[in-house]
């Protein structure tokens, strides 16, 4: 395949073997060889400058390509990714269908604008299999009508993960925080359940646990139904935001990849991106739920998976009441109970979802909150809209 770097490199060697013949040829046309050269040196270095000028003083649009990576709407002829794609010459139906949809918002011109990134995922198949769509993920087998603090069906928010840690006494496995699935190979979860603190403190995250309902039990049964066993997961590898630690109780997500994909079923499901059903901002009113193992009025862990129906509260007015004490800012969602239901200690990392065109969808990442159940404090929440690209260009196949 001929790639930028190639093409210079393939230059090269065309200046060289002409530099050779003239060289050989040297008696017969030596001197106007050398005033060739110069010439041709001095028209590159002025089309460089004009195009350089013209670069800086034009401001591109931003746009995302087909694959959410943010770019800049060029002409597709000044964009070296895609341009050395065409140059090869015959294009695979995948590459055709990326430049195709790569063009900048209702550009009808020729050549194309198109929207110009680093990216060399031009296998549509391949990107659509690390997202699923509304027809797999988010779906559950109830309707959502829980009360606040209530035992959740077994079934109920089967992408809930526990994260498992090994802590230094080596013993047996604790469980301190949770996250959610969102395909086969990702748990997304909050920064802080796997921060260098946390390690210190709980030791490491090896495994994950997915299918799980009530953590006394290896057969959870319900109603004469049972479920098989949870399955545990290795974690193979942890990518924090890169901004976490930069400011307190900001940019607190993560992603874990596990070790191996892990096959759906029953007990175990994706949940949606808001970007899968389109979800760009949340409404007054918004009802939630958040779901977990974390602490209870009476108990410091709940043995089985609880839920609690919350509801969105004002931005500005969760700022307010932060204000003393933690500035709160747009990637922040705050979602109460009103004094009956909240997520504790234990739930953090875990799933805040919101029930959208019949799916559900990861709204938030449960991060902290002033003491639990207040009146007065909302559970504060990573907001998984402001992510929703990160979590995409983070992931890979
Ligand atoms: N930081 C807690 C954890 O690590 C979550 C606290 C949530 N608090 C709240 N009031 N909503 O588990």
């Amino acid at each position: 395949m001929i790639t930028a770097s190639n093409r210079t490199q393939l230059s090269r060697e065309r200046l060289w073997h002409f530099s050779r013949v003239h060289r050989i040829d040297r008696s017969r046309g030596f001197r106007s060889s050398v005033a060739i050269a110069i010439a041709m040196k001095v028209i590159a270095v002025v089309l460089l400058c004009v195009l350089i000028n013209r670069t800086a003083g034009t401001k591109y649009p931003e746009c995302r390509n087909p694959n959410q990576r943010r770019g800049l709407c060029v002409s597709i002829y000044l964009c070296v990714p895609l341009n050395s794609v065409i140059a090869k010459g015959e294009l695979t139906d995948s590459e055709k269908q990326f430049i195709f949809e790569s063009r900048c918002a209702s550009d009808q011109s020729i050549p194309p604008v198109i929207c110009c990134t680093a990216d060399k995922d031009y296998d549509r198949t391949a990107d659509a299999r690390l997202l699923p769509d509304r027809s797999i993920c988010g779906g559950d087998v109830v309707h959502p009508q829980i009360l606040h603090g209530t035992e959740a069906l077994l079934t109920q928010y089967a992408w809930i993960a526990l994260l498992e840690y090994r802590p230094p006494n080596g013993l047996q496995l604790r469980t301190d925080c949770a996250g959610s699935l969102i395909n086969h190979r990702y748990v997304v979860t909050a920064a802080h359940c796997v921060s260098e603190g946390t390690k210190y403190r709980n030791g490491d995250l090896v495994s994950v646990r997915l299918g799980e309902h009530d953590t006394r039990t290896a057969v959870d049964c319900q109603m004469g139904v049972c479920l098989p066993s949870a399955v545990r997961i290795p974690v193979e590898q942890i990518h924090i935001h890169e901004s976490y630690g930069s400011r307190t109780y900001w940019y607190d997500i993560a992603l874990i990849r596990l070790a191996r994909d892990v096959a759906y079923s029953p007990a175990i499901r994706p949940v949606c991106l808001p970007s899968t059903v389109a979800v760009q901002h949340w409404q007054a009113g918004q009802s939630f739920t958040v779901a977990g193992w974390g602490s209870t009025e009476t108990s410091r862990r709940s043995p089985v998976k609880l839920s609690s129906v919350l509801t969105y509260v004002d931005p500005n007015w969760c700022v307010h009441t932060y204000s003393n004490s933690i500035p709160l800012g747009e990637s922040h969602l705050c979602a109460s109970g009103n004094g009956r239901g909240d997520s504790c200690e234990g739930d953090s990392g875990g799933p805040l979802m919101a029930f959208q065109e019949g799916v559900w969808v990861l709204g938030g990442i449960v991060s902290f909150g002033q003491e639990c159940g207040s009146h007065y404090f909302p559970g504060v929440y990573s907001d998984v809209i402001f992510y929703d690209s990160w979590i995409k260009e983070t992931m890979r196949p």
